[in-house]
């Protein structure tokens, strides 16, 4: 058996065997064959030992890469697939439904949705469950290109096309072809990259800086916003038709606010991801803890949430956080208020408890499209109850009568 035959059916018996074919001097012609065929390297003879030596060594060395790199990648599939993005409230779940629908399509996607909601998270997991998630997902903070660099930057440059061009280098859609190029605050824009961004859109190719040839590129735009895009659009700071292009496809992803059912899981969640980032033993969240982190409105959504957790599992002296260890705006304005020493526990007892009442009928309520029927089954309270309490708390127009 020749060489190459000998090297073929030993791959096909194991892909994951790793070759060093050895051939004749002059007959280089025979060693490319060889790499062609999955020769990991080749010696042309006579070698000493030394090569050999060094040739094993970058073969093993290869090998424990591509072993950390399927790890890695196998990591990455668990971090980005649908199963780590938490939520069970009615709107994820619509949000995970739509996902479904959407992430098998080459549609473009329009990720819309205050910051820290998770839009990246999110924008990620379509990739991963899409036919694309074995190229390149790229994600590009629109906002954070300085306006010059914006088109080097998308559609990249050959040598001297500007000053600092001192190489030919291509752009982001470039480096994408194959895969997915997440366009982040897409809003922010400047409009001169916009009308750019839009023919190559409706193109599929980009033409580099300086460049005449223009190169066809296969990739899935997906884009996302904190700002509201059709506003933008009423003051000339987004052209229309980009919006259009953009539009096709939209997720809302809904603040944590409205989301109420989401926040003890998200916590749970959260804590257990973040102990094992900071390399700390698991921690657990007390009751009270619990309560404040509920109550709370969370104005900077999942990132916020993120944050305090990661600051309250560094600061828990043991192994429970405690309300203590949550920032002041959390604890709330029961603690945060002058101490009054003319009230009697009772009355600040009274004072607390109505303030969670309120802060938990609110969430619920927005969370269930404002069903009071379903907001008291949530609650476990009748309707009756939940009335008083939403006249008690200013919830219900004052004239308002309670009907069957
Ligand atoms: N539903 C979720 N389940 C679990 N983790 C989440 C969820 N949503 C967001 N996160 C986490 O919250 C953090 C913020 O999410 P992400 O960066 O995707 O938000 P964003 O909307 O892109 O925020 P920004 O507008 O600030 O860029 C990330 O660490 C992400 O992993
Ligand atoms: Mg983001």
């Amino acid at each position: 058996m020749s060489g190459l035959e000998t090297l073929k059916t030993l791959r096909d018996r194991d892909p994951n065997v790793m070759c060093i074919m050895i051939t004749a001097f002059g007959t280089i012609r025979s060693a490319i064959d060889a790499t062609r065929s999955g020769a990991f390297d080749y010696l042309t003879k006579p070698f000493d030992n030394d090569e050999l030596l060094v040739a094993v060594d970058r073969a093993l060395d290869n090998r424990r890469l591509t072993g950390e790199l399927t790890l890695l990648r196998a990591e990455l599939e668990t971090r980005y697939g649908f199963n780590d993005i938490v939520g069970i409230s009615p709107s994820m779940r619509e949000v995970f439904r739509e996902m479904a629908h959407i992430a098998p399509t080459q549609a473009t996607v329009l990720i819309l949705g205050e910051s820290g909601t998770g839009k990246e998270l999110v924008a990620r997991a379509i990739h991963r469950q899409s036919a694309r998630s074995k190229g390149p997902f790229l994600a590009v903070n629109c906002s954070a290109i300085p306006s010059t660099l914006v088109e080097a930057e998308f559609f990249g440059a050959e040598r001297g096309a500007y000053t600092d061009a001192k190489e030919s280098r291509p752009g982001r859609f470039e480096q994408a072809h194959g895969g997915t190029l997440f366009l982040d605050e897409v809003g922010d824009l400047p409009l001169e990259a916009q009308a750019k961004l839009l023919r190559v859109l409706q193109e599929r190719e980009v033409t580099r800086l300086g460049s005449g040839r223009s190169i066809k590129v296969d990739v899935r735009v997906l884009a996302a916003t904190n700002k509201n895009l059709r506003t933008a659009v009423t003051k000339g700071l987004f052209r229309e038709d980009l919006l259009y292009r953009l539009d096709v496809l939209t997720l809302n992803l809904p603040p944590l606010r409205d989301r109420g059912s989401d926040v003890s899981l998200l916590v749970d969640h959260l804590v257990d991801r973040l102990c094992r980032e900071l390399g700390v033993a698991a921690k657990t969240v007390s009751p009270e803890a619990q309560r404040l982190l509920l109550t709370y409105d969370w104005p900077g959504n999942i990132r916020e949430l993120e944050n305090t957790l990661r600051r309250a599992i560094v600061l828990a002296e043991d192994s429970v956080i405690c309300g203590h260890d949550l920032p002041g705006r959390i604890r709330g304005a029961a603690e945060q208020e002058p101490f009054n020493p003319a009230a009697t526990l009772a009355q600040v007892v009274e004072g607390v408890v109505a303030r969670v009442e309120r802060g938990m009928i609110q969430a619920t309520l927005a969370e269930m499209g404002g069903s009071r029927v379903q907001t008291a089954e949530r609650l476990g309270i009748n309707r009756k109850t939940l009335f008083k309490k939403l006249k008690l708390y200013g919830l219900a127009a004052s004239d308002e009568i309670e009907t069957e």
